[in-house]
């Protein structure tokens, strides 16, 4: 069974998703579609599965990105940059259904969501991925590279907090394996 990722459409079933996260779960089921078919604030990428060509994809996790920017002496490496907004890529949220945890749904999620910011970066502009993480997520993305932003509360309205999170493009470790 092959793992796809592509964006989100308004015919995929949403209500069955699960991810173990209440407020996850709203966003995918209620606004994920309404935030990118009518308002256009921001794109989801689902990863699917279907067993056979004749039978309807299952939705294994999503990510949701959105354009952002962040101020020079935000950033890591910013004493380099100009003083002006700095385009970065928010992955804004991202989530795997509880039935599909462990294999490795979530990385290739991050790994199409750093292609995207490339190829971001290569077309208007971008130099890296702000990802807010609540506290309990901050060890996955650590992983990846992803350092924590001192100057930055994350903006996710979330208790306890969630913790800002940025990944310069050119930290970026190379592809592995897609999904099992
Ligand atoms: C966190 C989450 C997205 C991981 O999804 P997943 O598809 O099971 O993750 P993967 O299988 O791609 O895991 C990749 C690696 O990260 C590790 N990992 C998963 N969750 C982790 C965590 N919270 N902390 C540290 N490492 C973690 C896995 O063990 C795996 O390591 P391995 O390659 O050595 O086996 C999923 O548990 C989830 O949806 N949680 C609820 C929502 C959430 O916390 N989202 C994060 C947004 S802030």
């Amino acid at each position: 069974m092959a793992v796809r990722i592509r964006a989100l459409a308004e015919s995929d079933d949403r209500a069955g998703f699960r991810s173990g996260n209440e407020a996850l779960d709203l966003f995918f089921h209620q606004y994920a579609g309404q935030n990118q078919f009518r308002h256009h604030v921001g794109v989801t990428y689902v990863a699917t599965e279907s067993a056979s060509e004749d039978e309807s994809e299952q939705l294994l996790g999503f990510a949701t990105v959105a354009p952002a920017a962040l101020d020079a002496d935000e950033l890591p490496n910013g004493k380099s940059m100009p003083p002006y907004p700095i385009p970065v890529l928010r992955l804004a949220r991202l989530a795997t259904d509880e039935r599909h945890r462990g294999r490795g749904v979530a990385l290739a999620l991050l790994r199409f969501t750093i292609e995207l910011a490339e190829h971001q970066r290569d077309e208007v502009g971008c130099v890296g991925v702000l990802v807010d993480a609540k506290p309990e997520s901050t060890a996955f993305y650590e992983r990846f590279g992803f350092v924590p932003l001192d100057t930055l509360a994350g903006e996710i309205l979330s208790a306890p907090r969630a913790i800002s999170m940025f990944l310069p493009l050119g930290s970026v470790p190379r592809r592995t394996a897609p999904p099992a």
